[in-house]
């Protein structure tokens, strides 16, 4: 009888304190997690200050967030939410070092909404976090975004107000930074995404086809927008270039060879026009890209050969292998049985702890920080870590060919060792890109010792980063 009230006050107490304020500042809750240093004397200092640089921009854009209807190349219309009408929005193309300024406007998207340059590492305060490093951009309202981009390479936007809605409806572009000096040749960006069903690369819901010259140097930069793992088949030569908008050593794919990329993720594949066909065609989809010289070619059939394994390649990176690393962080992605704001159920746990009182990982300027991550789940997912880019060193205990990403690829029950440098002041998320699951609490945040943030996330705050 006891035992049994004792339960029940256990429960209630569990329901209620899992619930979520109105409004809170996300560095307020969890524990923070130091990784073993010393703690850093720091001056306290706001994300609101970390800005881009000021001056002249040599790109200047404006992107409009409205609901639109938007025609698939097959015919079928769907109802999304679009930057300038479009879905995917405009392609942002920019040169490394141009002083870059982005105006988002909200006409009227309902829920918000804000913009993050998925991969590019830009001051704090210019990442488009609701509730963390602006508000959301409420309807007829704007807000000014300036960086300026120093990696090459293929990365992507999105909105990060309500993401797994907002992605999911159409609200992201695709942004390639070029080099100052531009490669000659067929240069393409692939957005992948699923609208209502059907998967279009770009708006291409079936086969693409394009005339191609023989001879021309062709690079795709496939981008998967989705929030499951999308697969690849090639044929015509190709070679992966880079991955999550960084270069690695050219590595020719083997005969039906398969690109896995998860969730967030991106490959470049590159390689110079054959007289035939060269195609890429997304697996368990109509959606695909022909090229040839005449224009009508089709993608051959191919079989299902082995995924390709970055860490078994060359890539070019040393790594952080003899590293002495300043803080050490685990990270468990786990289930566990709890109330995640006032719902019962099995939700998403980072080392057993529900969201909000998930780690913060405390970092301070300079530190090389390793973080072990360990899937303990049957799921797949992508982790993503906001402002800086990983060093992969061992996956399963193993080591692997370091490559550099910002979204890793996590299969069920694979544990990786991962590096960077903390060299990014500021509050950055740390999720996984199955946005579902960042809304079901699959997200906790990486913050520089001293960081504060005058922005609320939650409901009353309107500000709901997931
Ligand atoms: Cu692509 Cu936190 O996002
Ligand atoms: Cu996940």
């Amino acid at each position: 009888m006891i035992a049994g009230l004792a339960l029940l006050a256990f429960l209630a107490w569990s329901w209620w304190q899992s619930r979520l304020p109105g409004s809170y500042d996300v560095t307020s809750y969890g524990e923070i997690d130091d990784g073993g240093a010393q703690p850093a004397a720091h001056e306290h200092f706001g994300v609101a200050a970390l800005t881009g640089p000021k001056g002249k921009p040599d790109y200047s854009l404006t992107l409009t967030a409205e609901k639109a209807p938007v025609r698939l190349a097959s015919g079928q219309e769907v109802n999304a939410w679009t930057f300038d009408g479009s879905a995917p929005g405009p392609e942002i193309r920019v040169r490394r070092g141009d002083l870059v300024q982005v105006t988002l406007l909200n006409k009227d998207i309902g829920d918000g909404v804000t913009v993050h340059w998925h991969g590019l590492d830009v001051p704090n305060a210019e990442d488009g976090v609701a509730g963390v490093t602006q508000n959301a951009v409420e309807e007829g309202d704007r807000y000014v975004y300036r960086f300026r981009p120093e990696q090459v390479g293929t990365f992507w936007y999105h909105t990060h107000q309500d993401a797994s809605q907002g992605v999911k409806q159409g609200l992201f572009g695709a942004l390639v930074v070029e080099p100052r000096k531009k490669s000659r040749g067929l240069d393409l960006a692939l957005p992948v995404h699923t609208f209502s069903g059907h998967t279009a690369i770009g708006t291409h819901d079936d086969v693409w086809r394009r005339a191609v010259p023989a001879g021309t140097p062709v690079r795709l930069r496939l981008i998967n927008t989705d929030s499951s793992v999308a697969r690849f088949r090639t044929s015509g030569m190709a070679s992966v270039v880079a991955i999550d908008g960084a270069s690695i050593t050219p590595t020719s794919l083997l005969p039906d060879e398969v690109l896995e990329i998860g969730a967030g993720g991106r490959y470049d594949v590159a390689f110079r026009m054959p007289n035939g066909v060269a195609s890429v065609s997304v697996v368990n989809s109509k959606a695909a890209l022909a090229l040839s010289p005449d224009g009508t070619g089709t993608p051959p059939v191919t079989g299902s050969g082995p995924v390709f394994d970055p860490g078994a390649r060359t890539n070019g990176y040393t790594g952080y292998a003899q590293a002495k690393f300043d803080r050490t962080f685990d990270l468990t992605i786990s289930k566990k049985v709890g109330f995640l704001n006032g719902r019962p159920g099995r939700h998403w746990a980072l080392n057993g702890k529900l969201y909000p009182r998930v780690p913060m990982f405390e970092v301070a300027k300079g530190d090389l920080v390793r973080i072990d991550l360990n899937n303990d789940s049957g799921s797949v997912h992508p982790m993503h870590l906001h402002g800086h880019h990983f060093v992969v060193l061992t996956r399963n205990g193993k080591a692997v060919s370091p490559w550099s990403t910002d979204t890793l690829l996590m299969l069920p029950h694979e544990k990786y060792s991962v590096a960077f440098r903390a060299s990014n002041p500021g509050l950055w998320m740390l999720h996984c890109h199955n946005l579902q699951h960042a809304a079901d609490g699959l997200t906790m945040h990486v913050m520089y010792a001293g960081v504060t943030t005058p922005y609320r996330a939650g409901k009353s705050a309107h500000n709901d980063p997931e």
